[in-house]
């Protein structure tokens, strides 16, 4: 079994564009591996491409060169290996909290029995802390509970991936707050390989094994992959006087203000070496940073 479960190679989309015969190169070349049970987030400027991604890994969007393995199978569309959990929550609004859950873990696993089917979802739905109000509907509920049915629903289906577009983008910082953490329950609970975009760079930080940073388009690209090397479990209130933290943050807010621009257009947007000299924990997205290094915590400081 090969220790990336994602390998996205050559990766290219271009769009018509507005005149006849013109394209939107959104990205022409990005390349990335993403380890199993890894956490990985995606940071870029509006409009950079990063839900094209995101899409193309889901199989709902084709490229238009290069191509993605998960798990060493080619995508060509949607598949139960993926699941989705999109902004704007995407349940079915005439089925309650518990029935939008059901409703996925029985499409994926027909021979279970009623009462299998209900069990199963109630144990995802009270990891995502939803243990009343199970029997409203969409808008019935509020905005925070509707992404926490998303994500259990997410989590139910038990698939090796899961695609997540912007999923608290909507919500406020308090709510945001909470999910965040039950988000953090439900992924060690499970150890699933995640992939999601977000504009919230503390929000990176706590989650991710990884964070990609990507360039401005048209032609972005995945510039840099910051490894967060603070230890977990990880909380809100203990995480910024981890003595690196500001470090972190402060090469994502740079990368955000100056280098997302000065570096966009070009194909293999920094070299490896210039990377690895930096003195900062980043790597380009397809070198895998030290192998074995995130599982046992080990320190790995670049000189
Ligand atoms: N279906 C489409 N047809 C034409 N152009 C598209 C289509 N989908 C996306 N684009 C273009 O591709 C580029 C990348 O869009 P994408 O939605 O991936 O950006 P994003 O990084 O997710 O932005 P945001 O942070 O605002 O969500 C944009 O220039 C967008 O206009
Ligand atoms: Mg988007």
């Amino acid at each position: 079994m090969s220790e990336y479960i994602v390998r996205a190679d050559l990766l290219g989309k271009s769009f018509p564009g507005p005149k006849r015969g013109e394209e939107n190169i959104v990205f022409e070349s990005v390349n990335f591996r993403l380890k199993r049970g890894e956490f990985v987030t995606c940071i870029g400027h509006s409009g950079c491409g990063k839900s094209t991604i995101l899409n193309i890994l889901a199989g709902l969007e084709k490229p238009t060169s290069g191509g993605v393995l998960v798990d060493g199978k080619e995508v060509d569309g949607p598949g139960l290996d993926r699941a989705v959990v999109f902004q704007n929550h995407s349940l079915l609004p005439w089925l309650s909290a518990q029935d939008n859950v059901d409703f996925a873990v029985r499409a994926k696993w027909p021979e279970w029995t009623e009462k299998h089917v209900e069990e199963h979802s109630r144990r995802y739905l009270s990891l995502a802390s939803l243990t009343e109000g199970l029997d409203r509907k969409p808008h019935a509920l509020s905005g925070g509970m509707r992404q926490r049915v998303g994500i259990a629903r997410a989590f139910a289906l038990e698939t090796e991936v899961l695609l997540m577009d912007e999923p608290f983008g909507a919500l406020d910082a308090l709510t945001r707050g909470s999910i965040q953490d039950e988000l953090i329950k439900i992924w060690s609970d499970t150890r699933k390989t995640v992939f999601m975009i977000t504009h919230d760079v503390d929000e990176a930080i706590l989650l991710s094994d990884r964070i990609f940073l990507m360039t401005n388009g048209p032609k972005a690209n995945i510039a840099e992959a910051v490894v967060v090397d603070i230890p977990r479990p990880r909380n809100r209130g203990d995480i910024i006087h981890y003595p690196g933290y500001y470090d972190i943050r402060n090469h994502i807010i740079d990368f955000l203000v100056q280098r997302s621009k000065e570096l966009s257009g070009s194909v293999r947007t920094v070299p490896v070496e210039e990377i690895k000299t930096a003195g900062k924990l980043v790597y380009p997205p397809d070198v895998n940073p030290l192998n074995g290094a995130i599982e046992n915590g080990s320190e790995r400081k670049l000189a």
